[in-house]
């Protein structure tokens, strides 16, 4: 391998331009310096940076504009409506606009900045020396000193078109992402705390229905020591009574379904409890207070219930306490009776969310 190291080949002509050392023959690494600085068409041409300035503006006037369009897409075209654009083919209209208008805005703020740098920041290059780490009072106070000439070089203050629609530009953007949180679907409103036992009341009950069998109960079909679980029967909102073939079953059931116990009037420590219940039936959900596991294992002889996934453990013959795990409230109980026929009834709903604990409780 040779190396050339002929002077011709040195960066002479350069480095006399510069600010570095020369580069000469016995030291072919010196720093060359930079070449000269060269204005730009818009350092010595008012109009010409008039024009960068305008164009700049234009682009971040832009943005706002498809931002704007963005929203406007968003509320205004169906979400199922589909267009021929070429050479895409057969698209979704709605998310082909909220690309295109969500591309445009990011893409013309980038644009307006990346311009406004090149033509009307200023474009001196100055060597930084190296020094150490620690700065010194007088290198901070120097630091400073550039961030002011560079903020006031920026224009930032001085341009104010440029200053103004920037920040407009900027400021709409977010509502982009602020607009797509409707695809979060409905505001649940009260619904996360009734169940489908909200329509009960003391001239409409709702019977108890027995999971398994799908038959209204009577207190005599529950024995001592079992445990049976059960949805609402026919109501105002469901002739039928909660059904598997319902569209909505799984997300009614899991906030609707009890866990039906007999205990002997005289087990039942809680008064409440007792009063709630109907002649030692008590009426629980089945929905664990901790994350929502459905509950199903019960141990007769200490009336305690198990929730499978973390091991929290209610004492339903003590208003369903939390003896043990991680559950931070017991298991809400429904009030119920008997209607005219006998059967098991509901009067009106839980007095308090069911399921996992969500924000403040209310009760
Ligand atoms: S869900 Fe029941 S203990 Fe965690």
């Amino acid at each position: 391998m040779s190396h050339d190291m002929s002077d011709d080949k040195l960066p002479e002509a350069h480095a006399s331009e510069g600010h570095g050392d020369l580069a000469v023959a016995e030291n072919p690494f010196a720093d060359p310096g930079l070449p000269a600085h060269q204005p730009r068409r818009t350092d010595i041409d008012e109009r010409a940076a008039k024009r960068a300035e305008r164009q700049v503006s234009l682009m971040f006037v832009i943005s706002m504009l498809a931002t704007v369009g963005f929203i406007a897409s968003y509320a205004s075209i169906d979400a199922d409506r589909i267009v021929y654009i070429f050479p895409l083919g057969h698209v979704s209209a709605l998310n082909f606009a909220l690309g295109m208008t969500l591309g445009v805005a990011l893409f013309c703020i980038g644009a307006g900045a990346v311009h406004w740098a090149r033509t009307l920041m200023s474009d001196v290059e100055m060597p930084a020396e190296r020094h150490p780490i620690e700065a010194d009072d007088e290198v901070r106070a120097d630091v400073i000193e550039q961030f002011k000439t560079g903020a006031a070089e920026s224009g930032f203050g001085r341009r104010k078109m440029i200053r103004n629609t920037m920040i407009g530009s900027m400021a709409l953007v977010p509502l982009a992402g602020v607009v797509l949180l409707r695809d979060l679907g409905p505001l649940p409103e009260k619904k996360l705390i009734h169940t489908g036992w909200v329509e009960a009341t003391a001239n409409q009950p709702i019977r108890l229905i027995n999971m398994n069998t799908d038959e209204p109960m009577k207190a005599e079909d529950i024995s001592v020591g079992s445990l049976t679980f059960a949805k609402p029967g026919p109501s105002a909102q469901r002739p039928e009574g909660l059904q598997e073939s319902d569209e909505d079953f799984q997300q009614a059931i899991a906030k609707d379904a009890l866990m039906l116990i007999r205990l002997q009037p005289e087990d039942i420590k809680d008064d409440k409890s007792r009063q709630l219940g109907f002649e030692g039936v008590l009426a629980y959900s089945k929905i664990c207070t901790h994350v929502g596991c459905p509950i199903s294992l019960y141990e007769q002889q200490t009336h305690h219930a198990l929730c499978p996934c973390h091991q929290s453990t209610f004492d339903l013959s003590d208003g369903a306490r939390v003896i043990f795990g991680p559950a931070g409230h017991p298991l809400p109980q429904l009030k119920i009776t008997t209607d005219a026929d006998g059967f098991l009834v509901a009067t009106e709903d839980f007095a308090e969310p069911v399921g996992p604990s969500f924000w403040e409780r209310r009760a």
